[in-house]
């Protein structure tokens, strides 16, 4: 797929203007947005920016090799699109077009339990790396059947995410009252009147539903904003046992997404987990958690065999070079790649994945850096 047009977007941060001016107040805060005074939003931002690379010189860059094998997949770029719930209040079928994106681009996509599109409508529209991820609800046997609906569906890994044991405080949600099913309000409707594009397309794409847990008994009080609805269905009883049983029902290569101390990676290593997702939500979630950027080299030292993964701030191509040299497999990206697909779809979100895929190769030209396999600590100073 070419750029579309698109080339105008030069960064990730024009796209998340463009969103800003397209997008409704109250979606782009959902997207934007983190949990209570932002402390950890900004802060996995800043763990990025303070990171310093000691380039090297006289090494020939000419292509620099940044593809993979990882988890069973042959992977072009050490990125990967992280989960993400509610998408289509952004864009119609926002879910399918990223995914699209992310195919074209050779890189996993993760589809959500809450995306708003089902594990088995994706698996149809979707020929490229698709991973399920668990949000685990309180209903064994409901986490159950998602597990082996995933895995009927052709899922090539199984992301469970452990760090939302109850829905995070972001505050915007509360006082924007954003919810799904979107509620008829005076509120929607002014929305719509001062963003008619976005109206628009979402009556004729369709009004945002949670396909994947349609008929789900916690889910069934539509009056609460979308991060206590899903809060209120998760099990916060959720232990090592669990993720025990987990880990016997699902076939393939399981991660574990939300974990930050090294303790608790040594320990998911140990019960045999494959990768570990190095994650604190985006920012959405526990507001004050250490950014990821700073707690990935202590993880990546106490398991050094184990591939990672690290999100959380990822803006720039040049953070997947840190990642790497900090010892992850691979970064992933939320908003980054939402952004591009709030503004134009499919198209928006290739560019977006574009953009980072373009300036990871120029930071490793610029570093003389040949191939991601060189990447180590001695590459960064933190
Ligand atoms: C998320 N995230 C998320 N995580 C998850 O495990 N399941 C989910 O359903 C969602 N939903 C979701 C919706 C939206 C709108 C956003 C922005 C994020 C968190 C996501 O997977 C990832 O951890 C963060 O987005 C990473 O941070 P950045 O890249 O957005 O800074």
């Amino acid at each position: 797929m070419k750029d579309a047009g698109l080339t105008r977007y030069l960064s990730i941060e024009d796209f998340r203007q463009a969103a800003r001016r397209r997008l409704p107040r109250a979606i782009f805060d959902f997207i934007d947005g983190g949990a209570e005074d932002e402390l950890t939003l900004r802060d996995n931002r800043r763990a990025f920016e303070r990171v310093r690379i000691w380039p090297r010189v006289l090494n020939d860059v000419s292509a620099p090799h940044i593809a993979g094998e990882w988890w069973g997949a042959s992977v072009k770029a050490p990125l990967v699109v992280a989960p993400m719930g509610s998408c289509m209040l952004a864009w119609p079928q926002a879910d399918i077009a990223i995914a699209r994106a992310a195919a074209a681009h050779g890189i996993p996509y993760t589809l959500s339990t809450m995306s708003t599109t089902s594990i088995e409508r994706m698996a149809r529209a979707v020929q490229g790396i698709l991973w399920f991820q668990l949000y685990v609800l309180k209903d064994q046997d409901f986490n159950l059947q998602l597990i082996d609906r995933a895995q009927a569906n052709g899922y090539g890994a199984l992301v469970v995410t452990v760090d939302l044991q109850a829905g995070g405080k972001r505050e915007k949600d509360y006082r924007n009252g954003i919810s799904i099913p979107l509620r008829p309000s005076w509120r929607l409707l002014r929305d719509g009147v001062t963003h008619p594009a976005w109206a628009w397309q979402l009556m004729r794409g369709g009004f945002p539903q949670f396909e994947n847990v349609a008929g789900y008994g916690g889910m069934a009080d539509h009056g609460l904003p979308i991060a206590a609805r899903v809060g209120q269905s998760l099990d916060d009883a959720f232990n090592w046992e669990k993720l025990a049983r987990m880990r016997d029902r699902w076939k393939g290569p399981l991660l574990v997404k939300g974990v930050e101390h090294p303790e608790d990676a040594k320990r998911l290593v140990a019960m045999g987990v494959n990768g570990l997702w190095i994650s604190n939500h985006g920012g959405r979630q526990l507001d004050g958690a250490i950014a990821t950027a700073d707690a990935l080299p202590r993880v990546a030292q106490a398991v050094s065999t184990t591939p990672l993964i690290i999100d959380s701030g990822v803006r720039r191509g040049v953070d997947l070079f840190k990642a790497r040299a900090m010892g992850a497999t691979s970064a992933a990206v939320g908003r980054a790649v939402l952004y591009g697909a709030a503004v134009a779809g499919e198209a928006g979100a290739y560019r977006a994945l574009q953009i980072l895929i373009d300036e990871l190769k120029l930071s490793m030209k610029l570093s003389g850096a040949a191939s991601l396999a060189e990447l180590g600590p001695q590459w960064v100073q933190r």
